[in-house]
């Protein structure tokens, strides 16, 4: 296998950035930097360090999109484009899926991976992940909404908001609100909940990753071997 597709397959970086790094000396095969990544190697018995880190091959890839509004989360619609429209072919086909929901018109962060297992345990309940967005409002929220978000807010329908923790602009027309659930329309039904409603949403973190503001709306990057570690460390927290 070519090593510039080793890497990029590992999920650690693109091929062209694999490429950059490689010029500066990053990439390292049984010992030795290498400069050309069209050499091929054997997967089964080459050691691979890319900037300092050992890798090895994985059947799994990690992704951050920049969701745009006007795309549905999910990997198939009849009528809507998906965000996997907005990966390249190489990575549509390694079946990623979005690590839970953002509504069509919500932007902002969302990791789309093909490892099952890991994407399950994160949206568990029992997991506690930590999901943060920005959103404004129509109206200003009234005195006394942080402490009704921390004690737990009632939808409409009588389900029971866990705490929630809400910080607010200085007009009270928006600011963050960190959930540890994700029930439909969650955000939107709170504020609705105080007679109000979300004019704009955008997820801003999920466990301790957060958006990458060098990505535009509708662009996507690997995740870092940091980052895929903290999800995983999250999907370990009880
Ligand atoms: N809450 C919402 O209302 N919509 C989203 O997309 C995410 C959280």
């Amino acid at each position: 296998m070519r090593i510039d597709k080793y890497i990029s397959e590992f999920g650690i970086a693109s091929r062209k950035e694999a490429a950059r790094v490689a010029k500066g000396g990053g990439v390292i095969v049984d010992g030795v930097a290498v400069k050309d990544l069209s050499k091929h190697i054997d997967p089964d018995c080459t050691r691979v360090i890319f900037l300092g880190r050992e890798i090895s091959y994985s059947k799994f890839t990690y992704v951050m999109l920049n969701k745009p509004e006007g795309y549905v989360s999910a990997t198939e619609d009849s009528k809507l484009p998906t965000v996997i429209e907005l990966l390249p072919e190489e990575l549509a086909k390694r079946e990623l899926f979005p690590v839970g929901r953002l509504d069509r018109d919500t932007v902002g962060l969302m990791i789309l991976t093909n490892n099952g297992q890991l994407a399950h345990t994160l949206l568990s309940p029992k997991h506690h992940v930590e999901k943060e967005y920005y959103f404004t409002a129509d109206e200003p929220l009234p005195a006394g909404a942080e402490e009704t978000f921390l004690s737990g807010v009632t939808l409409a329908d009588g389900y029971e908001c866990k705490s929630a923790r809400l910080v607010l602009n200085d007009d009270r027309k928006g600011g963050y609100i960190t959930l540890t659930e994700g029930k439909y329309h969650q955000i939107k039904r709170m504020i609705a909940s105080l007679d109000n409603r979300v004019t704009s949403l955008e997820r801003i973190r999920f466990a301790d990753i957060i958006l990458d503001r060098g990505l535009a709306r509708g662009e996507w990057r690997y995740l870092t071997g940091d980052e895929i570690a903290s999800l995983e460390a999250a999907s370990n927290h009880k």
